[in-house]
């Protein structure tokens, strides 16, 4: 792996154009994987597969699943990886990612990297996984500012990108609000929880024959920083 001047590590795409992208946006709590996935979603035309997104859904429609985990996501843990694999695994099989997809907070267990490897390399995808990389502190401060859309799912920021008004969101006029696991003493279970349990997939990937790019995520704002991993990938930009 060289790097480049702005101190990217680039390597080469297996496969390159003719094989479909499957993105892995892989990062703490707070690097800015949905903020980066939202903005993608617009430029590449694939979608978003956010298992955290999908695990909220589940609770807000009460369904089995959702009650069964709620507690844990309460409380930063991360919920059972059979259980995240097989949801991962049904959105998949949607029609929609036939041309490629962006990976938010999926894989984040060696188990789970494992099952989506296996899954992905036999189908003939590229897995591009792209490593946010955000110090501690301002993980904090990001974390501890979010506000969101409950309608649209449009990410804000007090400090880093607040709405035209405050408390709520530009595009729909919904009232902003913030997440369950966003109080301080959940926020360090789930960094506890990404140390123990995810972090070490750094090591799993640099070992696989997938690419792997580390990116200063801290200080660029999410525009700029969009236009980096574009520069990154082995697809067409639309
Ligand atoms: P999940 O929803 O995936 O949360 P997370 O990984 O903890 O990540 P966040 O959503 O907190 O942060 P982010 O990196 O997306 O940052 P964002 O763009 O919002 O998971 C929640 C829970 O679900 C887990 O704890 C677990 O229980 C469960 N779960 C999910 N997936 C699982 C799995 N695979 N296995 C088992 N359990 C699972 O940005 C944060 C803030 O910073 C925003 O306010 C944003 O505006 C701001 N910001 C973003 N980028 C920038 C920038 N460049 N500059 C300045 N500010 C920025």
């Amino acid at each position: 792996m060289a790097v480049n001047p702005a101190g990217v590590e680039r390597a080469a795409v297996p496969g390159g154009n003719a094989r479909r992208l499957a993105l892995i946006l892989f990062g703490p709590p707070g690097s800015g994987k949905g903020t980066q996935s939202k903005i993608l979603v617009e430029r590449l035309g694939i979608p978003q597969i956010s298992t955290g997104d999908m695990l909220r859904e589940e609770i807000r429609r009460g369904s089995a699943i959702g009650r069964s985990i709620e507690e844990r996501m309460k409380s930063g843990l991360l919920v059972s990886d059979d259980l995240v694999n097989r949801l991962v695994a049904e959105r998949l099989r949607q029609p929609d990612t036939a041309g490629g997809f962006i990976l938010d907070g999926y894989p984040r267990t060696r188990q789970q990297a494992e099952v989506l490897l296996g899954l992905l390399a036999p189908a003939g995808w590229t897995a591009v996984v792209i490593h946010l990389v955000v110090n501690y502190n301002i993980i904090i401060g990001r974390i501890s500012g979010r506000r969101q859309c409950p309608q649209c799912g449009t990410l804000y920021n007090d400090t880093s990108r607040p709405p035209r008004v405050p408390g709520q969101c530009d595009r729909d006029g919904e009232a902003l609000v913030v997440r369950d696991d966003d109080r301080e003493s959940v926020v360090r279970e789930r960094l506890d929880a990404y140390r123990q349990q995810t972090q070490p997939l750094i090591e799993f990937f640099r070992q696989s024959d997938d690419v792997l790019y580390e990116l200063d995520a801290s200080q660029d704002p999410p525009a700029v920083l969009a236009e980096k991993i574009l520069g990154l990938l082995p697809v067409k930009k639309v």
